[in-house]
């Protein structure tokens, strides 16, 4: 199979997520990078593709998407991985011109731009990925698939969080600056960063939407001007409730996405940091654990599962995942057919739910928590 030409912007020399985007691009071999601008300088975008050893490193994005898009052989999609400002400017350019973008989360740092860039990709031809790479781990489709065949019941309770602890105090390296910095990171601060991956992963397991919410924002550190811990109660279309736990303040936490869902006939629980159990609750029975590609595992979570039950799988799979079925929506749109019905990365409209989501928590605190319409 030939693979996708690749273009990437943003993801220079000590950048975190382009990395980990160009290892998840290869993991099944879908797609080459041979193009990239790579950094916010000419110099650094330079020297950071010339260090990656990429065939075509241009100066900045626009230049990039012109020349790509004339270009016999040039790059089919593109990753976009800079700060989340960017986002926008950088999607449209390619999106205008039939490039498939995959672009990672928060869609954008404005509502506004979310808007925009939602128009500018019904418009093209061209496919929009959002990377909430969370989706992608087998057991979290595998607690889809259980909500979606009704075996816990009608749900009526979503507990979410997601916890860190690297923003406790005052930082000076570049992610945390950029982050705190409302400009570059948006209105939200750790709502945007991962209250939208809480948010999408309690809306991707359960399938339901978020109608209203009541946010109590806080930035605890002094003079951050934006938020670092989150609590959000949830009203969900339907008449389930839900709490989202956002913090980048809680010492002892790295990534500690969590999420439980209780319907009617019984609980589902599963953490990011021990990613390949599902732990399911069929209401008065003992506890079960279902296991990555092992006893009890269906369909959803075995399709993208790699290795045996035991060897375990993460974050690097997790994102392949996603960019694996985008590889497999690429080509099916090359070939003008539907691609199959088990592809279901994240979308544009993902990405505006997000962005919708942090407008509502910071329209909600500031007026001291009071519910809102999102
Ligand atoms: N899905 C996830 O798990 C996850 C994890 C971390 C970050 N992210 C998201 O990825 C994005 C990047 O985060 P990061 O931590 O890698 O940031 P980073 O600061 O480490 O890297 C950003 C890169 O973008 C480059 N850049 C900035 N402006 C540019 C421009 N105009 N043109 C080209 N390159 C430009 C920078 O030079 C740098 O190389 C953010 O939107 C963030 O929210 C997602």
């Amino acid at each position: 199979m030939t693979r996708i030409k690749l273009g990437m912007v943003g993801g220079g020399n000590d950048a975190f997520i382009g990395g980990v985007h160009r290892i998840a691009s290869r993991i099944d071999d879908r797609y080459e990078l041979v193009a990239g601008a790579l950094s916010s300088t000419p110099e650094k975008a330079q020297a950071s593709g010339q260090a990656l050893g990429i065939a075509r490193v241009y100066d900045d994005f626009k230049q990039m998407a012109i020349r790509e898009a004339r270009l016999k052989n040039g790059i089919e999609a593109v990753s976009i991985v800079t700060p989340n400002h960017m986002h926008y400017a950088a999607a449209r350019e390619f999106l205008k011109r039939g490039i498939h973008v995959i672009c990672d989360k928060p869609l954008t740092s404005t509502l506004a731009d979310a808007r925009k860039l939602a128009i500018a990709a019904e418009r093209s031809n061209a496919l929009f990925v959002l990377t909430h790479n969370y989706t992608g781990y087998p057991m979290v489709r595998q607690a889809r698939e259980m909500v979606a065949r009704g075996e816990i019941g009608k749900i009526r309770v979503v507990q979410v969080e997601y916890p860190q602890d690297w923003l406790t105090q005052q930082e000076d390296f570049k992610q945390a600056k950029w982050r705190t910095d409302p400009a570059r990171s948006g209105a939200g601060g750790s709502t945007g960063d991962i209250g939208t991956h809480a948010h999408n992963l309690a809306r991707f397991v359960t399938g339901l939407e978020v109608e209203s919410l009541a946010a109590d924002l806080d930035a605890f550190v002094p003079g951050r001007q934006v938020d670092d811990n989150g609590h959000i109660m949830l009203r969900f279309q339907g008449g389930a409730k839900g709490m989202l736990w956002c913090s980048q303040v809680a010492p002892g936490n790295e990534n500690a996405l969590r999420i439980r869902v209780f319907g009617e006939a019984g609980g589902l629980e599963w953490a990011q940091e021990d990613p390949n159990y599902l732990w399911h609750t069929p209401f008065g029975e003992p506890k079960r654990v279902i296991t990555r590609n092992g006893s009890g595992a269906g369909d959803a979570a075995t399709r993208i599962s790699r290795v045996p039950p035991g060897h375990p799988e993460g974050y690097l799979e997790g994102f392949a995942n996603i960019y694996s079925e985008a590889a497999d929506a690429i080509v099916a749109h090359r070939e003008g057919i539907e691609p199959a019905a088990e592809v279901m990365y994240p979308t544009i409209k993902d990405g505006l739910k997000g962005v919708e989501f942090i407008d509502a928590c910071v329209r909600s605190s500031a007026r001291n928590a009071a519910w809102v319409k999102v």
